[in-house]
């Protein structure tokens, strides 16, 4: 895949105000009554410009806010600093600070850095929070951030580089040896899971007539093929026929494109395996939801070239576990298919046959997703994982309950949902729990048919996810409705618009979490 920008890290041994750089990024706490140790150091060889500007009211710390203070190299000489530009980051109030405060300040400044053309960042922002967090969580979080705010999706732009820069630069810096290797270590996990989600970003903003189910499919077996840990099986739509796929198949009947069901398995080198679970991620990835005969309106039907991005954050989740050496096996399910209206498409009314043999009554052809992963999960359980954890943009009644700020989280199991929302905590990838039992599958019954794909009116996250709880036996289940979290609608201080790779980061942190790592 097109490198959509190159991004370098690493860490020096430095002192803050020595640092030749373009732009030196430090915080600062928005109730914070005096510059921190770092920043007094560099506002005294600036002759106090940094304590005027803040006098003055020009920047308050307030989050997401930021602003430049330009240094005098051409004077190090005589007491200056060494950098062209120092970055002052908001922070917020310091109570409130997470390890998400340190990740979004990063993604910040790599977001102004490719904005502003500099190459060169040297980020200190560790140096704010003090002993408040791990300083290899802190190195981690930068080094998520550096990815996700620098990240832009721009390869059908034609033109040379786009008016920006190829590549970015970033080194953590602290003049302490000690702190120096902390860093390291941090940046080292942080670098390839901001890489992984970079990778989920690009393949969900390919549109519909770029990648379709059998382009997702070679894209997984090219990433199986970069590692020896890693295998990839694709069933083909005969493939599927003959296994009883009927949900995958039914979705799928629509479109000349026809639909894949893709295994990636991860096998670690480690012998701990036997000793953890096995766990299966099942990711719905629609390459285009036009919503089949039951279509949908013109306005934004756009977006739904994302409806594959649960099925991508699995395939780059997977990824990240081979890089990241995880100790356990690992399943990533995700049957795809492209949802058309056509002569040859699934109708109203329609009853399937899906590979579990429970029987469902199609009411809506647009909801299409629970079709799609009721055979992913079955063949999930049919692998005997021990732990199945779905992630989809299934519903936008999910959005109507939480809005763009958080992922739905539904499952049958408490220890398992405590641990993905430690992991939302960790990642910043937000989640909240929600319900998915009896009352919501109740209505997911059909007269005619063991189920029916759609509920009432209300509570529409709930009952699709009630539906799907049906499939997962007596395993451990989580399910998590992405919708509405797979885009950034506009461009926000730290990130571009788009595609946004969301479940990239919770779920890595999930696995690492499970392994007894941080
Ligand atoms: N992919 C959509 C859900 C969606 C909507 C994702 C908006 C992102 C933004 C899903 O396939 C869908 O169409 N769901 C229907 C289900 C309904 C027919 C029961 C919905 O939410 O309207
Ligand atoms: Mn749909
Ligand atoms: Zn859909």
């Amino acid at each position: 895949m097109k490198e959509i920008i190159n991004v370098e890290l690493k860490t020096r041994k430095v002192d803050f105000s020595k640092c030749e750089t373009g732009l030196l990024v430090i915080g600062q706490f928005s109730d914070a009554k005096t510059l921190d140790k770092v920043g007094a150091e560099l506002n005294g060889k600036l002759g106090g410009s940094i304590e005027r500007l803040i006098k003055l009211g020009d920047f308050k710390g307030k989050t997401q806010s930021s602003a430049v203070v330009y240094g005098n190299p051409q004077d190090a000489a005589h007491g200056g600093i060494g950098a062209k530009r120092v970055l002052l980051v908001g922070l917020g109030e310091k109570k409130k600070a997470t390890l998400d405060t340190v990740r979004s300040a990063a993604a910040l400044s790599a977001n102004k850095a490719v904005e502003m053309k500099i190459k060169n960042v040297s980020v200190a922002l560790h140096r704010a929070f003090g002993a408040r967090f791990d300083t290899s969580a802190m190195a981690r979080a930068c080094a998520e951030g550096v990815y996700f705010g620098s990240y832009r999706y721009d390869e059908f732009v034609t033109g040379t580089e786009n008016g920006r820069l190829g590549s970015l630069e970033v080194e953590l810096i602290d003049p302490d040896l000690a702190r120096i290797k902390k860093l390291q270590k941090g940046l080292a996990v942080g670098g390839v899971i901001g890489k992984t989600q970079a990778y989920a970003r690009t393949l969900a903003s390919r549109p519909g007539n770029v990648i379709n189910p059998v382009a997702l499919a070679s894209a997984a077996k090219k990433l199986a093929g970069d590692s020896k840990n890693l295998s990839c099986k694709v069933f083909d739509e005969k493939q599927l026929a003959q296994m009883g796929m009927g949900g995958v198949l039914a979705v799928g009947a629509g479109s000349k494109n026809k639909p894949r069901f893709i295994v990636l398995k991860y096998r670690p080198n480690s012998r701990k395996a036997g000793a953890l679970p096995t766990v299966a991620l099942v990711g719905k990835a629609i390459t285009f939801d036009s919503g089949g005969i039951s279509i949908k309106p013109a306005a934004k039907m756009d977006e739904m070239k994302l409806d594959k991005s649960g099925g991508i954050a699995v395939l780059a989740t997977l990824k990240a576990a081979a890089e990241l050496k995880l100790p356990m096996n690992i399943y990533g399910i995700v049957p795809s298919a492209e949802n058309m209206p056509g002569g040859s498409s699934y109708r109203p009314g329609d009853i399937v046959t899906t590979f579990s043999t429970k029987t469902v009554e199609v009411l809506n052809t647009d909801a299409e997703g629970r079709l799609l992963l009721c055979d992913g999960i079955s063949y999930a359980v049919r692998q005997k994982c021990d732990i199945i954890i779905d992630i989809a943009t299934l519903t936008g009644a999910c959005i109507v309950a939480l809005g763009r700020y958080m992922a739905g989280l539904m499952g049958n199991d408490e220890k398992l949902i405590k641990q993905l929302q430690s992991a939302a905590k960790d990642s910043g990838e937000k989640v909240w729990p929600m319900p998915s039992g009896d009352e919501y599958a109740e209505e997911m019954k059909s007269k005619i048919a063991d189920l029916k794909n759609t509920g009432g009116k209300w509570a529409g996250a709930c009952t699709g996810a009630a539906f799907l709880r049906q499939f997962v036996g007596d395993k451990k289940w989580a399910h998590l409705d992405i919708a509405g979290m797979d885009i950034f609608t506009k461009a926000t201080p730290s990130s571009t618009e788009g595609a946004s790779g969301f479940g990239v980061r919770l779920l890595t942190t999930y696995l690492m979490k499970l392994a007894g790592g941080n």
